[in-house]
């Protein structure tokens, strides 16, 4: 992709809020990024302009078909005024392979990448500065021709848009409590579990119902065949402690393979904290619980970072982790990552890119 970036400055500049006010997703910043594709043209026509809605056909396949698949990641802003993000190439690349996946046109990523940084540079104000707080980054792609039959659509808009964020838990830092989801799948080996699609999104959303309605954050997702073995949260990849050891789920075609989860693995390998990756039963961490082995849960994400796990209901059976509080090993991670991100400790080389 050889094409400039075209910059359509906004003449009205939104308030920005006050940082404690932020939440996750509620508020946009003043400009967007947009490419748009055609079978004739390709991807072309980069620009950014001031964020507002778009305008589609009514019969663009995205509505009808959900040929869409979307990216997290974040801007941080260093004590020293640096801006910076974190591993942005794993976000480009893992776009492309939910595209592949939904027969969408692949991206260039370096352009993309070029792009967000440009988006950042006209909205770098927006980058809050609080502890806990971070500049979200929603990369996403969607089908826009207008055509009813069942074909990958010959038109896309590939757009970024940016949210100032704190938590994404209302729980902010302190530990959630999951319900592991006895009856809904969310997806199958085969399917598109590990494409970053809004389908698994929507199709988890009854069960998050449901789970909410009985004071749950959020619903822990077992396999799709014989609802036993643990796959992530929706919004996260999780992780136990038992007996020393740290297991997470093995990707196996229906995890999302979540880029904190593979930094958190690196880091743990650093701290020489011995971790499998491999099929783990609900059977067998109740079984840990019941031992007293299991030590800490915590679920990691863009948007959820490291998230402590303080209960998990299962089969109507209470699963209680430390007591309900955060344990040693997550509140380490979560310090240990947050300085890698915002620049106040070194990670591995490449993890930090300053704009
Ligand atoms: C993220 O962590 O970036 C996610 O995409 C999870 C969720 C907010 C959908």
């Amino acid at each position: 992709m050889t094409y400039s970036i075209s910059i359509e400055q906004s003449k009205q500049l939104k308030t920005k809020p006050a940082d404690e006010t932020l939440g996750f997703g509620k508020y946009y910043t003043d400009h967007m990024f947009i490419l748009d594709y055609t079978a004739e043209q390709g991807w072309h026509s980069p620009r950014i302009i001031p964020y507002q809605p778009i305008s589609l056909d009514p019969a663009a396949k995205i509505f009808h078909y959900g040929q869409s698949v979307f990216e997290g990641l974040k801007a941080y802003r260093a004590e020293d005024g640096r801006l910076l993000l974190f591993r942005p190439d794993r976000n480009f690349k893992r776009l492309n392979i939910s595209n592949a996946r939904l027969s969408i046109p692949a991206l260039d990523e370096q352009f993309a990448l070029e792009a967000l940084i440009k988006l950042l540079e006209v909205d770098q104000d927006w980058i809050p500065h609080s502890e806990g707080t971070s500049l979200y980054i929603r990369p996403f792609v969607i089908a826009t021709e207008s055509a009813l039959g069942v074909a990958p659509s010959l038109e896309y808009k590939f757009m970024i848009i940016l949210s100032p964020v704190g938590s994404y838990y209302a729980e902010g830092i302190h530990p959630v409590k999951i319900y592991v989801e006895p009856g809904y799948v969310r997806a199958v080996t085969g399917g598109v579990g590990n494409a970053k699609t809004a389908g698994n999104y929507a199709a988890g959303l009854k069960a998050q119902e449901e789970a909410t309605e009985k004071g749950y954050s959020q619903v822990l997702w077992l396999d799709g065949v014989h609802k036993k073995f643990i796959e992530e949260v929706g919004s996260m990849n999780v992780f136990f402690k038992i007996n020393g050891t740290v297991i997470t789920p093995v990707l196996n075609g229906s995890i999302l393979e979540g880029i904190t989860r593979s930094s958190i693995l690196e880091l743990l390998e650093h701290m020489n904290i011995p971790v499998e990756q491999r099929q783990l039963s609900m059977e067998e961490v109740y079984q840990a619980y019941q031992d007293g082995t299991l030590e800490e849960a915590f679920g990691t994400g863009t948007a959820a970072v490291i998230s402590p796990i303080g209960e998990l209901n299962w089969r109507d059976e209470k699963i209680i982790i430390q007591e309900g509080r955060t344990g040693e090993l997550a509140a380490t991670l979560y310090h240990t990552l947050t300085s890698i991100q915002h620049g106040r400790i070194e990670g591995p080389a490449g993890w930090v890119v300053e704009i």
